[in-house]
């Protein structure tokens, strides 16, 4: 062992072991990720695709090596294009593509190139948790807006609208105004879907705002009914053939949630004014586009059919998970309790507990007594609201452990109410330990 090597508490592979997530007695029901049932299917096709790739490079100039395009190589896009194409239902162009390290880097991007720190950011509440904190990372001005179980409320949004801003009398190019960001397609926490007349809402409000709204449309391609493509992502409500198109819609895609996050790759699709200045951005200018060797590998993955069917392996195991948490949620959650999410694709399934529960205090409680933990609805509100909601995650364990987790969850709500009722000191045996990693 090296000399200098960390002391033991510190070496982690991932952030995630650094949480405790693995190894650990209590499941954790708020690892948004997968998990390690389906990362062990990762290294024979990577490993494929990484010889495939090799074999290119050598017959070729290597040029997977170089510093790349701004804008990611066009054999990426090329085959990405075909890929979301056929997963959408719907044409993607690979000229409106741009490699990113993923759609957290996606958004940093899109806030750092095309706005300016102290630039309004409409968000949903709740909306996903990281984000939040980008936004206040980059000292934006965050404007929450409502949301009810089919997602944004387009009303209270064009409210808000008309508080900060006039309308446009013609379409702003490009449309930098102010940004919202949005998950429209089974959204992270509560799994809701937009419904098509809100989006067409939103498109309409957007050109008329002279606003961008940038999607993370991180979960789409996880859907779990019969249908052969996805709910149609937001972009496509811009409609890019109208003579009047500025393109008002950027989409943030990754391959983490159903390939690897550690392979840190993503794309975004994009109007051709916003990939412009993306190009032009220094940082990008500089380094030669980002991650161009794992795009290389992925559009290997690609070329050789294996994104298709692992894709369809991944989505199979979580369809099981979430219907059947959903069942035993609907059948085991207490009196007072609701499932409040469709259940019909992605990760999550958005949980409210009645209103005298706060889920932060129950937290505690429940990894304690019942070695069971989720992410507090709080967590996710720019308005600290959603007290008495929680956000449980169906991606991480094999679904065994998900779903005996998942009663035992049902059980400590029941026990943690009774003993609340029973013992008003009780929630001060857990006051001390309520510093979880959330
Ligand atoms: C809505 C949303 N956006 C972005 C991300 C992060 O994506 P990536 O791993 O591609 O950075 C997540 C992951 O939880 C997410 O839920």
């Amino acid at each position: 062992m090296a000399k200098n090597a960390e002391p033991q508490e510190k070496r982690f592979f991932s952030q995630f072991e650094k949480l405790g997530f693995y190894g650990s007695d209590a499941v954790h029901l708020n690892a948004g990720a997968p998990g390690t049932e389906l990362l062990r299917m990762l290294p024979p096709i990577i490993e494929a695709a990484t010889s495939h790739l090799m074999q290119n490079e050598l017959e070729g100039d290597a040029q997977i090596f170089q510093y790349g395009l701004e804008n990611g190589h066009w054999q990426f896009r090329s085959f990405l294009a075909t890929f979301l194409t056929e997963e959408y239902g719907d044409a993607v162009s690979s000229e409106q593509l741009f490699l990113t390290g993923g759609a957290s880097s996606g958004l940093w991007l899109i806030l750092s190139a095309l706005f300016n720190s102290g630039t309004v950011v409409f968000v949903e509440d709740p909306s996903y948790f990281c984000a939040l904190k980008v936004f206040s990372d980059l000292q934006m001005k965050v404007v929450p807006v409502k949301t009810d179980d089919y997602g944004i409320v387009t009303d209270d949004l064009q409210e808000k609208l008309a508080e900060h801003f006039s309308e446009n009398p013609v379409a702003s190019h490009p449309p930098l105004k102010a940004l919202i960001y949005l998950i429209p397609v089974y959204q992270n926490p509560t799994g809701s879907v937009l419904p098509e007349g809100r989006c067409r809402k939103l498109i309409n409000l957007a050109q008329k705002y002279g606003v961008t709204i940038v999607c993370d449309d991180v979960y789409n391609l996880l859907h779990y009914d019969d249908k052969p493509v996805c709910p149609k992502r937001l972009f496509a409500y811009d409609n890019r053939f109208h003579p009047d198109y500025v393109g008002n819609v950027i989409s943030n895609g990754t391959f983490s949630k159903f390939l690897g996050p550690g392979l840190r790759v993503g794309w975004m699709e994009a109007p051709k004014w916003a990939t412009e200045m993306l190009e032009d951005f220094g940082v990008i200018g500089s380094g030669g586009g980002l991650n161009t060797y794992t795009s290389g590998v992925i559009t290997s993955l690609m070329a050789l059919g294996k994104m298709k069917t692992h894709l369809q392996k991944v989505k199979t195991v979580f369809k099981t998970h979430m219907e059947a948490t959903a069942d035993l949620l609907r059948q085991e959650l207490p009196p007072g309790c609701k499932l409040k999410s469709p259940a019909k694709g992605g990760y999550f399934l958005w949980i409210e507990l009645p209103e005298n529960i706060d889920a932060l205090q129950f937290l505690p409680f429940a990894k304690q007594e019942y070695q069971v933990t989720f992410m507090p609805g709080i967590r996710a509100s720019p308005t600290n609201s959603f007290a008495n909601y929680m956000r449980i995650c169906i991606s991480f364990y094999p679904l065994d452990v998900l779903l005996s987790a998942v009663r035992r969850l049902c059980r400590a709500i029941s026990d943690f109410q009774q003993r609340s009722e029973d013992d008003p000191n009780f929630l001060e045996s857990y006051a001390n330990s309520n510093k979880i990693n959330i």
